[in-house]
């Protein structure tokens, strides 16, 4: 089957929070939104059949899902990321964050530290901060053009009260694919203080150049003593389902959590998450090799255009997710002029770096997963306003 990521399908009225709460969020109506990170794709048609066929079932009681829904995961992760899950490792939550959340109240105490790499989804901040406990960051640096690790900065930061990492692996904004020496050089310093790895591994699956490492994956130390969330969300377009699995291969860690997730009573599945992540996992491959092919083509467009016509603005090698980090500090704009000269001279909705803490001020996160035209559209867009402000 050949999908067709150029086909404009209307989101409006539909409760998209990226196409019908832009306008409340960003203050303009004429608004194009290319900021949140969800695609303006149609999932994979085996996902949508297997939904229609769920919703033609009628009904929508309790779910735990079968065995074969843990097959399915097993059978993606070791097809695509050579890892070999067991079915009890897996748990259950309704979404990456809201496992962090609780991963965060249930392995540390207030006031213990917790190491995060900005510029990084800002969510991280949010969790760690908002139950009490202390962010420390352990910031990427750029090295050739190339974001990486500071391990020396990391080894220096640490100390008795840190508890835990939350490493992002691909790394959104930056959109680096961790390599696996760089994996076991940040997994060693970890295991040498006693830190529990909290490995988001969210856009393992869109990875463009190279290949993803699932931490848990490079040895059984790293194993006990990480925890890997992965969804379908980002993969297949299914975020409004809110599924995701949260896998632990260290029986206690994962006795902890399932203990957490009952106690909180989110112990539940959604009837809807369940058949469309069975059903992505198992049929989903051929979509997303050419949804990848497409995203390529779009970095590869955008690249493209700012080498000729935005020649201020740098973009970042883009080797996983499909969101595009530029740098636009060359505009000499602090940042909120540069989010006014966004949000209200260009009208495009774009993720400002600043949200993503340090390092990210005077870039800007685009979300490639739109048609060709849409990002025809705000690169036009932007382009413009740079054009008005120089006068
Ligand atoms: C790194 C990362 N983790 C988690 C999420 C969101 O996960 P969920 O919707 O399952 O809470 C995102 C969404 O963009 C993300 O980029």
């Amino acid at each position: 089957m050949k999908y067709d990521f150029d086909k404009h399908i209307i989101r409006t009225n539909t409760g998209s929070v990226k196409w019908d709460h832009s306008e409340t969020l960003f203050g303009d109506k004429d608004i194009l939104p290319m900021w949140v990170a969800d695609m303006d794709f149609k999932a994979p048609q085996p996902v949508i059949d297997a939904l229609i066929e769920k919703a033609e079932h009628g009904i929508f009681g309790y779910t735990k899902g079968l065995g074969s829904y843990h097959d399915a995961i097993i059978g993606w992760m070791k097809e695509r990321h050579k890892w070999e899950v067991k079915s009890e490792w897996i748990c259950h939550s309704p979404g990456v964050v809201p496992a962090l959340n609780l991963i965060v109240q249930t392995f540390t105490d207030p006031g213990d530290k917790i190491i995060i790499q900005h510029p990084v989804y800002y969510p991280f901040t949010k969790v760690i901060e908002m139950n009490g406990r202390t962010v420390v960051s352990n910031p990427l640096k750029v090295e050739n053009g190339q974001y990486v690790m500071d391990y020396l900065d990391l080894e220096e930061k640490i100390d008795e009260e840190v508890k835990m990492m939350i490493l992002c692996s691909p790394h959104n904004p930056v959109g680096r694919v961790w390599t696996r020496e760089e994996l076991i050089r940040v997994g060693e310093i970890c295991l040498k203080h006693n830190i529990l790895m909290v490995s988001d591994e969210v856009h393992a699956d869109l990875v463009l150049k190279g290949d993803h490492t699932v931490f848990a994956a490079i040895s059984d130390e790293f194993a006990q003593r990480s925890i890997i969330c992965t969804a379908p969300s980002k993969t297949f377009n299914l975020a409004g389902l809110q599924t995701s699995n949260i896998i632990i291969p260290n029986p206690e860690i994962r006795e902890k959590f399932s203990n957490a997730l009952e106690a909180n009573f989110m112990g539940g599945m959604n009837t809807f998450g369940v058949a469309a992540t069975e059903s992505a996992y198992r049929y989903g491959e051929e979509w997303l090799d050419q949804l990848l092919v497409y995203v390529q083509a779009n970095f590869d467009y955008l690249a493209g255009y700012i080498e000729t016509h935005l020649q201020d603005l740098v973009v970042y090698p883009l080797e996983g997710t499909y969101l595009a980090w530029i740098d636009c500090r060359e505009l000499g704009l602090d940042h909120q002029a540069l989010e006014e000269l966004i949000h209200k001279e260009a009208k495009v909705a774009l993720n400002q770096g600043y949200i993503f803490g340090e390092g990210g001020e005077g870039f800007i996160r685009l979300n490639l997963a739109c048609t060709r035209s849409t990002l025809e559209e705000g690169l036009q867009r932007i382009e413009r306003a740079i054009g008005r402000i120089r006068g």
